[in-house]
Protein backbone atom coordinates (compact mmCIF):
# COMPACT_ATOMS: atom_id res chain seq x y z
CA UNK A 1 0.00 0.00 0.00
CA UNK A 2 1.46 3.43 -0.60
CA UNK A 3 2.24 5.48 2.61
CA UNK A 4 -0.21 8.29 3.62
CA UNK A 5 1.57 11.83 3.79
CA UNK A 6 0.76 14.61 4.99
CA UNK A 7 -1.96 17.31 3.49
CA UNK A 8 -0.16 20.07 3.98
CA UNK A 9 3.52 21.90 5.81
CA UNK A 10 0.96 23.26 8.35
CA UNK A 11 -0.61 19.93 9.20
CA UNK A 12 3.07 18.47 9.76
CA UNK A 13 3.93 20.99 11.89
CA UNK A 14 0.81 21.20 13.87
CA UNK A 15 0.10 18.10 14.44
CA UNK A 16 4.35 17.71 15.63
CA UNK A 17 3.15 20.00 17.81
CA UNK A 18 0.36 18.23 19.06
CA UNK A 19 2.31 15.61 19.81
CA UNK A 20 5.07 17.48 21.61
CA UNK A 21 2.31 20.09 23.17
CA UNK A 22 0.77 17.58 26.31
CA UNK A 23 0.91 16.73 29.78
CA UNK A 24 4.37 17.56 30.40
CA UNK A 25 3.93 21.39 29.38
CA UNK A 26 0.71 21.98 30.88
CA UNK A 27 0.62 20.15 34.30
CA UNK A 28 4.14 19.33 34.68
CA UNK A 29 6.10 21.95 33.51
CA UNK A 30 4.81 24.72 36.07
CA UNK A 31 5.20 22.73 39.28
CA UNK A 32 8.76 21.60 38.48
CA UNK A 33 9.06 25.16 37.65
CA UNK A 34 7.99 26.06 40.95
CA UNK A 35 10.02 23.71 42.58
CA UNK A 36 12.91 24.09 41.22
CA UNK A 37 14.23 27.80 41.19
CA UNK A 38 11.75 29.38 38.80
CA UNK A 39 13.53 31.63 35.90
CA UNK A 40 16.71 29.57 37.08
CA UNK A 41 15.32 26.44 35.66
CA UNK A 42 13.40 27.55 32.54
CA UNK A 43 17.26 29.11 31.42
CA UNK A 44 18.90 25.81 32.63
CA UNK A 45 16.02 23.97 30.02
CA UNK A 46 16.36 26.07 27.27
CA UNK A 47 20.07 25.45 27.62
CA UNK A 48 19.10 21.78 27.29
CA UNK A 49 16.47 22.19 24.65
CA UNK A 50 18.42 23.68 22.17
CA UNK A 51 22.24 21.96 23.19
CA UNK A 52 20.74 18.20 23.37
CA UNK A 53 16.69 18.43 22.39
CA UNK A 54 16.72 20.32 18.99
CA UNK A 55 19.50 18.47 17.42
CA UNK A 56 18.03 14.81 18.67
CA UNK A 57 14.49 16.20 17.45
CA UNK A 58 15.37 17.09 14.30
CA UNK A 59 17.77 13.94 13.55
CA UNK A 60 14.91 11.35 14.77
CA UNK A 61 12.08 13.12 12.17
CA UNK A 62 15.15 13.15 9.19
CA UNK A 63 15.59 9.27 9.75
CA UNK A 64 11.47 8.63 9.70
CA UNK A 65 11.46 11.07 6.40
CA UNK A 66 14.43 9.35 4.77
CA UNK A 67 13.03 5.87 4.92
CA UNK A 68 9.62 6.57 4.85
CA UNK A 69 9.34 3.48 7.24
CA UNK A 70 8.30 3.00 10.77
CA UNK A 71 10.97 3.46 13.63
CA UNK A 72 11.67 -0.41 13.38
CA UNK A 73 11.94 -0.90 9.88
CA UNK A 74 14.10 2.66 9.59
CA UNK A 75 16.31 2.13 12.02
CA UNK A 76 17.20 -1.48 10.62
CA UNK A 77 17.31 0.15 7.02
CA UNK A 78 20.00 2.71 7.99
CA UNK A 79 22.20 0.74 10.17
CA UNK A 80 21.60 -2.28 8.15
CA UNK A 81 21.87 -4.67 10.78
CA UNK A 82 19.62 -6.45 13.25
CA UNK A 83 21.29 -4.64 16.65
CA UNK A 84 19.88 -1.27 15.02
CA UNK A 85 16.75 -2.56 13.84
CA UNK A 86 16.22 -3.91 17.44
CA UNK A 87 17.23 -0.46 18.78
CA UNK A 88 14.26 0.78 16.23
CA UNK A 89 11.81 -2.19 17.82
CA UNK A 90 12.52 -0.60 21.56
CA UNK A 91 11.76 3.00 20.52
CA UNK A 92 8.37 1.62 19.11
CA UNK A 93 7.62 -0.24 22.26
CA UNK A 94 8.99 2.94 24.44
CA UNK A 95 6.09 4.84 22.87
CA UNK A 96 3.57 2.21 23.44
CA UNK A 97 4.37 1.94 27.28
CA UNK A 98 4.21 5.90 27.31
CA UNK A 99 0.94 5.36 25.33
CA UNK A 100 -0.30 3.00 28.45
CA UNK A 101 0.34 5.41 31.57
CA UNK A 102 -0.09 8.56 29.53
CA UNK A 103 -3.79 7.01 29.40
CA UNK A 104 -4.58 6.60 32.65
CA UNK A 105 -3.19 9.92 33.45
CA UNK A 106 -5.54 11.53 31.30
CA UNK A 107 -8.74 9.41 32.44
CA UNK A 108 -8.22 11.77 35.35
CA UNK A 109 -8.44 15.15 33.41
CA UNK A 110 -11.40 13.70 30.81
CA UNK A 111 -13.02 13.14 34.63
CA UNK A 112 -12.21 16.33 35.82
CA UNK A 113 -13.72 18.25 32.57
CA UNK A 114 -16.43 16.47 33.67
CA UNK A 115 -16.50 17.61 37.03
CA UNK A 116 -15.78 20.94 35.76
CA UNK A 117 -19.22 20.77 33.38
CA UNK A 118 -20.81 19.47 36.47
CA UNK A 119 -19.79 22.32 38.61
CA UNK A 120 -18.57 20.70 41.22
CA UNK A 121 -15.03 21.81 41.21
CA UNK A 122 -16.61 25.71 42.51
CA UNK A 123 -18.33 24.23 45.03
CA UNK A 124 -15.46 23.98 48.04
CA UNK A 125 -15.14 25.87 50.67
CA UNK A 126 -11.74 24.91 51.94
CA UNK A 127 -8.51 22.59 50.98
CA UNK A 128 -9.66 19.55 52.83
CA UNK A 129 -13.19 19.58 51.68
CA UNK A 130 -11.79 19.59 47.98
CA UNK A 131 -8.72 17.30 48.63
CA UNK A 132 -11.52 15.24 50.10
CA UNK A 133 -13.11 14.91 46.62
CA UNK A 134 -10.41 13.96 44.75
CA UNK A 135 -9.48 10.75 46.69
CA UNK A 136 -13.14 10.43 46.30
CA UNK A 137 -13.04 9.99 42.57
CA UNK A 138 -9.68 8.03 42.76
CA UNK A 139 -10.85 5.48 44.97
CA UNK A 140 -13.23 4.38 42.92
CA UNK A 141 -12.06 1.95 40.71
CA UNK A 142 -15.13 2.55 38.25
CA UNK A 143 -14.42 6.21 37.82
CA UNK A 144 -11.07 5.84 36.81
CA UNK A 145 -11.47 2.76 34.41
CA UNK A 146 -14.54 4.65 32.47
CA UNK A 147 -12.75 7.67 31.73
CA UNK A 148 -9.71 5.94 31.32
CA UNK A 149 -11.44 3.57 28.50
CA UNK A 150 -13.66 6.59 27.30
CA UNK A 151 -10.24 8.92 27.07
CA UNK A 152 -8.98 5.93 24.49
CA UNK A 153 -12.42 5.73 22.45
CA UNK A 154 -11.72 9.33 22.13
CA UNK A 155 -8.02 8.39 20.54
CA UNK A 156 -9.74 5.48 18.51
CA UNK A 157 -12.19 7.80 16.56
CA UNK A 158 -8.73 9.77 15.84
CA UNK A 159 -6.39 7.42 14.41
CA UNK A 160 -8.79 5.06 13.16
CA UNK A 161 -9.26 7.62 9.81
CA UNK A 162 -6.03 7.94 9.44
CA UNK A 163 -2.97 10.35 8.85
CA UNK A 164 -4.97 12.97 6.67
CA UNK A 165 -8.47 12.35 7.70
CA UNK A 166 -7.34 11.38 11.44
CA UNK A 167 -4.43 12.67 12.56
CA UNK A 168 -3.65 16.30 10.31
CA UNK A 169 -7.55 16.82 10.41
CA UNK A 170 -7.78 16.28 14.48
CA UNK A 171 -4.86 18.46 15.05
CA UNK A 172 -5.67 21.16 12.33
CA UNK A 173 -9.20 21.68 14.73
CA UNK A 174 -7.30 20.99 18.02
CA UNK A 175 -4.31 22.79 18.33
CA UNK A 176 -5.82 26.20 17.32
CA UNK A 177 -8.41 25.42 19.93
CA UNK A 178 -5.79 25.07 22.39
CA UNK A 179 -3.44 28.05 21.86
CA UNK A 180 -7.33 30.16 21.98
CA UNK A 181 -7.99 28.53 25.33
CA UNK A 182 -4.85 29.16 26.97
CA UNK A 183 -4.72 32.93 25.48
CA UNK A 184 -7.87 33.26 27.48
CA UNK A 185 -6.86 31.45 30.58
CA UNK A 186 -3.19 33.75 30.35
CA UNK A 187 -5.67 37.10 29.49
CA UNK A 188 -7.64 36.62 32.79
CA UNK A 189 -4.39 35.04 34.94
CA UNK A 190 -2.53 38.53 33.83
CA UNK A 191 -6.01 40.35 35.13
CA UNK A 192 -6.43 39.03 38.65
CA UNK A 193 -4.82 40.22 42.07
CA UNK A 194 -1.79 39.38 42.76
CA UNK A 195 -0.70 38.47 39.59
CA UNK A 196 2.63 40.21 39.80
CA UNK A 197 3.67 38.16 42.71
CA UNK A 198 2.88 35.21 40.58
CA UNK A 199 4.88 36.62 37.78
CA UNK A 200 7.74 37.48 40.28
CA UNK A 201 7.68 34.06 41.67
CA UNK A 202 8.24 32.59 38.27
CA UNK A 203 10.73 34.67 36.70
CA UNK A 204 12.31 35.40 39.89
CA UNK A 205 15.97 33.00 39.02
CA UNK A 206 16.92 31.37 42.37
CA UNK A 207 20.19 29.84 41.17
CA UNK A 208 20.94 28.20 44.47
CA UNK A 209 18.52 25.41 42.89
CA UNK A 210 20.28 24.29 39.97
CA UNK A 211 22.07 21.07 40.99
CA UNK A 212 22.78 18.37 39.53
CA UNK A 213 19.50 17.18 40.08
CA UNK A 214 17.97 19.62 38.68
CA UNK A 215 20.02 19.42 35.31
CA UNK A 216 18.15 15.58 34.96
CA UNK A 217 14.88 16.72 35.59
CA UNK A 218 15.57 19.78 32.89
CA UNK A 219 17.06 17.16 30.26
CA UNK A 220 14.03 14.80 31.07
CA UNK A 221 11.49 17.21 30.43
CA UNK A 222 12.85 18.37 27.40
CA UNK A 223 12.95 14.90 25.99
CA UNK A 224 9.38 14.40 27.06
CA UNK A 225 8.15 17.16 26.02
CA UNK A 226 9.55 16.78 22.60
CA UNK A 227 8.60 13.88 22.25
CA UNK A 228 11.88 12.31 22.00
CA UNK A 229 13.06 8.47 21.97
CA UNK A 230 9.43 6.96 21.44
CA UNK A 231 9.35 6.62 18.54
CA UNK A 232 6.76 9.24 17.44
CA UNK A 233 8.91 11.78 15.46
CA UNK A 234 10.62 9.33 13.33
CA UNK A 235 7.12 7.81 12.32
CA UNK A 236 5.62 11.21 12.11
CA UNK A 237 8.38 12.10 10.00
CA UNK A 238 7.66 9.20 7.66
CA UNK A 239 4.85 10.69 6.73
CA UNK A 240 6.58 13.86 5.19
CA UNK A 241 7.08 14.16 1.62
CA UNK A 242 11.10 14.36 -0.08
CA UNK A 243 10.24 18.20 -0.65
CA UNK A 244 9.56 20.01 2.79
CA UNK A 245 12.01 21.51 4.18
CA UNK A 246 12.75 20.08 7.26
CA UNK A 247 14.60 22.55 9.77
CA UNK A 248 11.87 24.76 8.57
CA UNK A 249 9.07 22.36 9.66
CA UNK A 250 10.80 21.77 13.02
CA UNK A 251 11.51 25.26 14.49
CA UNK A 252 8.42 26.75 14.91
CA UNK A 253 7.64 23.32 16.73
CA UNK A 254 10.14 24.08 19.39
CA UNK A 255 9.05 27.46 19.96
CA UNK A 256 5.47 26.46 20.27
CA UNK A 257 6.37 24.05 22.84
CA UNK A 258 8.17 26.27 24.85
CA UNK A 259 5.74 29.06 24.53
CA UNK A 260 2.68 26.58 25.67
CA UNK A 261 5.05 25.88 28.38
CA UNK A 262 5.68 29.32 29.84
CA UNK A 263 2.35 30.35 29.21
CA UNK A 264 0.68 27.19 31.45
CA UNK A 265 3.09 28.38 33.93
CA UNK A 266 1.81 31.97 33.82
CA UNK A 267 -1.78 30.69 33.43
CA UNK A 268 -1.80 28.34 36.63
CA UNK A 269 -0.09 30.54 38.81
CA UNK A 270 -1.64 33.89 38.50
CA UNK A 271 -4.81 31.54 39.17
CA UNK A 272 -2.85 30.21 42.12
CA UNK A 273 -1.62 33.30 43.41
CA UNK A 274 -5.05 34.95 42.97
CA UNK A 275 -6.35 33.89 46.19
CA UNK A 276 -2.74 32.96 48.01
CA UNK A 277 -2.87 29.61 47.73
CA UNK A 278 0.11 27.32 47.73
CA UNK A 279 2.33 27.38 44.57
CA UNK A 280 4.47 24.08 46.16
CA UNK A 281 1.63 21.40 45.85
CA UNK A 282 3.62 19.32 43.33
CA UNK A 283 2.26 16.92 41.02
CA UNK A 284 -1.49 17.70 42.80
CA UNK A 285 -1.29 21.67 41.96
CA UNK A 286 -3.81 20.98 39.06
CA UNK A 287 -6.52 18.58 40.87
CA UNK A 288 -6.48 20.00 44.21
CA UNK A 289 -5.25 23.70 44.27
CA UNK A 290 -6.89 24.66 41.20
CA UNK A 291 -10.34 23.64 41.58
CA UNK A 292 -10.28 25.36 44.85
CA UNK A 293 -9.43 29.05 43.21
CA UNK A 294 -11.83 28.21 40.96
CA UNK A 295 -14.41 28.17 43.67
CA UNK A 296 -13.32 31.43 44.98
CA UNK A 297 -12.88 33.83 41.83
CA UNK A 298 -15.73 35.35 39.55
CA UNK A 299 -16.21 33.42 36.86
CA UNK A 300 -14.34 30.15 38.21
CA UNK A 301 -17.28 28.36 36.62
CA UNK A 302 -15.95 28.68 32.84
CA UNK A 303 -12.32 28.75 33.84
CA UNK A 304 -12.72 25.30 35.64
CA UNK A 305 -14.17 24.24 32.10
CA UNK A 306 -11.57 25.64 29.67
CA UNK A 307 -8.44 24.84 31.71
CA UNK A 308 -9.78 20.69 32.00
CA UNK A 309 -10.22 21.03 27.82
CA UNK A 310 -7.16 22.62 27.30
CA UNK A 311 -5.35 19.86 29.52
CA UNK A 312 -7.73 17.15 27.52
CA UNK A 313 -7.10 18.54 24.27
CA UNK A 314 -3.43 18.05 24.63
CA UNK A 315 -3.54 14.80 26.38
CA UNK A 316 -5.24 13.49 23.49
CA UNK A 317 -3.29 15.01 20.59
CA UNK A 318 -0.17 13.64 22.43
CA UNK A 319 -1.29 10.10 23.39
CA UNK A 320 -2.55 9.59 19.63
CA UNK A 321 0.87 9.86 18.55
CA UNK A 322 2.10 8.08 21.23
CA UNK A 323 0.32 5.04 19.82
CA UNK A 324 0.94 5.65 16.18
CA UNK A 325 4.46 4.04 15.87
CA UNK A 326 3.08 1.13 17.08
CA UNK A 327 0.42 1.02 14.64
CA UNK A 328 2.62 2.30 11.75
CA UNK A 329 4.99 -0.88 12.96
CA UNK A 330 1.81 -3.45 12.63
CA UNK A 331 0.69 -2.11 9.05
CA UNK A 332 4.06 -1.62 7.46
CA UNK A 333 5.97 -4.65 8.77
CA UNK A 334 2.49 -7.35 9.44
CA UNK A 335 1.06 -5.87 6.91
CA UNK A 336 -2.41 -5.52 9.64
CA UNK A 337 -5.06 -2.95 8.15
CA UNK A 338 -4.99 0.21 9.82
CA UNK A 339 -8.07 -0.20 11.24
CA UNK A 340 -7.37 -3.62 12.85
CA UNK A 341 -3.84 -2.42 14.01
CA UNK A 342 -5.72 0.96 16.14
CA UNK A 343 -8.25 -1.02 17.48
CA UNK A 344 -5.85 -3.72 19.03
CA UNK A 345 -3.49 -1.30 20.04
CA UNK A 346 -5.48 0.83 21.92
CA UNK A 347 -7.31 -1.85 23.38
CA UNK A 348 -4.32 -3.65 24.32
CA UNK A 349 -3.16 0.18 25.72
CA UNK A 350 -6.57 -0.33 27.85
CA UNK A 351 -5.32 -3.86 29.46
CA UNK A 352 -2.47 -2.88 30.36
CA UNK A 353 -3.27 0.24 31.67
CA UNK A 354 -5.57 -1.41 34.69
CA UNK A 355 -3.06 -1.52 36.65
CA UNK A 356 -2.20 2.02 36.41
CA UNK A 357 -5.28 3.41 36.95
CA UNK A 358 -6.03 0.71 39.90
CA UNK A 359 -3.09 2.21 41.35
CA UNK A 360 -4.87 4.81 43.35
CA UNK A 361 -7.58 2.28 44.50
CA UNK A 362 -7.50 -1.40 44.67
CA UNK A 363 -3.83 -1.84 43.83
CA UNK A 364 -2.67 1.48 46.30
CA UNK A 365 -1.06 -1.26 48.86
CA UNK A 366 0.91 -3.29 45.88
CA UNK A 367 4.64 -1.91 45.14
CA UNK A 368 6.07 -2.43 42.16
CA UNK A 369 10.33 -3.10 42.28
CA UNK A 370 10.66 -0.74 45.12
CA UNK A 371 8.38 1.96 43.49
CA UNK A 372 4.68 3.11 44.85
CA UNK A 373 2.87 1.42 42.10
CA UNK A 374 2.70 0.48 38.88
CA UNK A 375 2.27 4.03 37.37
CA UNK A 376 4.94 5.11 38.81
CA UNK A 377 6.81 2.45 37.57
CA UNK A 378 6.13 2.72 34.11
CA UNK A 379 6.91 6.51 34.41
CA UNK A 380 10.56 5.80 35.80
CA UNK A 381 11.42 3.38 33.22
CA UNK A 382 10.46 5.20 30.46
CA UNK A 383 11.62 8.61 31.63
CA UNK A 384 15.08 7.48 32.94
CA UNK A 385 15.95 4.49 30.37
CA UNK A 386 13.70 4.16 27.57
CA UNK A 387 13.27 7.33 26.75
CA UNK A 388 17.41 8.50 26.98
CA UNK A 389 18.02 5.10 25.31
CA UNK A 390 15.86 5.89 22.31
CA UNK A 391 17.45 9.17 22.00
CA UNK A 392 20.47 8.20 22.46
CA UNK A 393 20.04 5.55 19.60
CA UNK A 394 18.78 7.88 16.99
CA UNK A 395 21.58 10.06 17.12
CA UNK A 396 24.30 7.32 17.66
CA UNK A 397 22.55 5.60 14.22
CA UNK A 398 22.82 8.96 12.14
CA UNK A 399 26.22 10.43 13.64
CA UNK A 400 28.11 7.02 13.30
CA UNK A 401 26.34 4.71 11.10
CA UNK A 402 24.01 6.59 8.52
CA UNK A 403 26.28 9.24 8.51
CA UNK A 404 26.67 13.45 8.98
CA UNK A 405 26.84 13.96 5.76
CA UNK A 406 23.92 12.20 4.90
CA UNK A 407 22.14 13.93 7.60
CA UNK A 408 23.42 17.05 6.82
CA UNK A 409 21.83 16.32 2.89
CA UNK A 410 19.08 15.44 4.43
CA UNK A 411 18.07 18.87 5.86
CA UNK A 412 19.68 20.86 3.11
CA UNK A 413 21.91 23.00 5.41
CA UNK A 414 23.98 25.13 3.32
CA UNK A 415 24.70 27.56 6.13
CA UNK A 416 28.43 26.71 7.18
CA UNK A 417 27.78 27.83 10.62
CA UNK A 418 24.43 25.11 11.18
CA UNK A 419 26.08 22.65 9.56
CA UNK A 420 29.22 22.39 12.10
CA UNK A 421 26.93 23.11 14.80
CA UNK A 422 24.66 19.80 13.78
CA UNK A 423 27.72 17.98 12.88
CA UNK A 424 29.75 18.66 16.49
CA UNK A 425 25.96 18.28 18.34
CA UNK A 426 24.61 15.04 16.98
CA UNK A 427 28.10 13.15 16.99
CA UNK A 428 29.35 14.12 19.71
CA UNK A 429 27.98 16.41 22.42
CA UNK A 430 24.32 14.98 21.91
CA UNK A 431 25.33 11.11 22.76
CA UNK A 432 28.05 12.60 25.87
CA UNK A 433 25.39 14.49 27.78
CA UNK A 434 22.64 11.83 26.75
CA UNK A 435 25.34 9.43 28.20
CA UNK A 436 26.09 11.04 31.39
CA UNK A 437 22.82 12.04 32.38
CA UNK A 438 21.45 8.11 31.37
CA UNK A 439 23.86 6.96 33.73
CA UNK A 440 23.36 9.63 36.70
CA UNK A 441 19.74 8.99 36.77
CA UNK A 442 20.38 5.18 37.44
CA UNK A 443 22.39 5.94 40.26
CA UNK A 444 25.93 5.45 38.61
CA UNK A 445 27.55 8.07 40.31
CA UNK A 446 26.04 7.89 43.67
N1 LIG B 1 5.25 15.13 24.47
C1 LIG B 1 4.10 14.74 25.22
C2 LIG B 1 3.93 15.63 26.44
O1 LIG B 1 4.64 16.56 26.59
C3 LIG B 1 4.16 13.33 25.67
C4 LIG B 1 4.43 12.31 24.63
C5 LIG B 1 5.30 11.36 24.87
C6 LIG B 1 3.83 12.30 23.40
C7 LIG B 1 5.58 10.40 23.92
C8 LIG B 1 4.13 11.35 22.47
C9 LIG B 1 5.01 10.40 22.71
O2 LIG B 1 3.08 15.43 27.27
Amino acid sequence: MKREHWNSKLGFILSVAGSAIGLANIWRFPYVVGNHGGAAFIFLYLVCLLAIGLPTFITEIAIGRKTQQNPATAFAILGQNKTWGLLGKITVLTGFIVSVFYAAVAGWILGYLWEAIKGTLVSFPNPEIAFAHYTSLTDSPTWVLGFHLLFLLFCVSVLYYGVKQGIEKANKFFMPLLFTILLILVIKGLTLPHSLDALSFLLNPNWSELTASTLLIALGQSFFTLSIGQGTLVTYGSYLSQEENLIQSSYPVIIMDTLVSIFSAIAVFTIVFSVGAKPEAGPSLIFNTLPLVFSQISGGYFLSILFFLLVFVAALTSEISALEPMIAYLTDEWKWSRKVAVISCSGLAFILGIPCSLSTNLLKEMTVFGFPNFLEFLMFLCSNILIPLGGLSAVLLAGWKWGIANLVGELHLNSFLLKNYFHFAIKYLSPLLIIIVFLSAIGFFN
